[in-house]
């Protein structure tokens, strides 16, 4: 079984753009190599680069519009994040909805250039819409709970164990994650019990005064 993907959304918290979005990059690549776990890593769009270029772990945009290259202003396609050293991106998170015609756009544009769709949804219902266009992950997370400090594992593990029902019932091949209030070993070992295949999560690590050690203790239980 592949191992799970821990990826760390750095958002536009100031703890997490320049400088510090290296320190968390370079101590989620030194945990990642010490335990054999999966840790990648979504900045702003001004860190993507560097980060790709400095660390060898997964790296993703935050977002990405569906759009071909050309006459566009204020966008990010899709071979601009490719040519940046992307993984993959982001889409529909719940501090950046999208229609469901705009989340295919972006879906189809990141496929196109083989790399990785995580599509972000809300409830069961998104994400078994989100499964129908086939991306290669949905991450399930209750807003509510985004930033709460408090566990989607725990406050809700129904939700997780209904939505990853809900995508395998859909497409078997989409992998699910789950995230909000995610912050130690133990919400994660929830989390992949439940059937999840890794974790999205940000303020636990992001404004953490040591990420390295909430990265080390994240993986702690894999
Ligand atoms: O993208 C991850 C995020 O929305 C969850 O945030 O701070 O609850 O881990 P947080």
């Amino acid at each position: 079984m592949p191992s799970p993907l821990i990826l760390v959304n750095l958002k536009t918290y100031k703890e997490g753009t320049g400088s510090r979005a290296h320190m968390i990059a370079q101590a989620a690549e030194l945990v990642a190599k010490e335990s054999g776990a999966t840790i990648g890593v979504a900045p702003t769009y001004i860190d993507l680069h560097p980060l790709c270029h400095h660390f060898a772990i997964p790296v993703y945009a935050q977002h990405v519009d569906g759009f071909e290259p050309g006459a566009h202003t204020g966008h990010v396609t899709a071979d601009a994040i490719k040519a940046a050293g992307a993984a993959g991106s982001l889409v529909n998170h719940s501090e950046r909805r999208l229609t469901l015609a705009d989340i295919e756009a972006s879906v189809r544009a990141l496929q196109a250039l083989k790399m990785t769709a995580v599509v972000c949804t809300n409830n069961e219902a998104t994400s078994a819409a989100a499964a129908g266009l086939a991306p290669e992950y949905v991450a399930i997370e209750p807003p509510e709970l985004i930033g709460s400090g408090v566990s989607v594992s725990k406050a809700n593990p129904d939700i997780i164990r209904r939505s990853v029902a809900t995508v395998r019932a859909v497409n078997g091949k989409v992998k699910v994650l789950t995230g909000a209030g995610i912050q130690s070993g133990e919400c994660v070992k929830i989390a992949v019990d439940l059937g999840t295949d890794g974790v999205l999560l940000a303020s636990s690590v992001v404004k953490a005064k040591d990420p390295g050690a909430v990265l080390r203790d994240l993986v702690s239980k894999l």
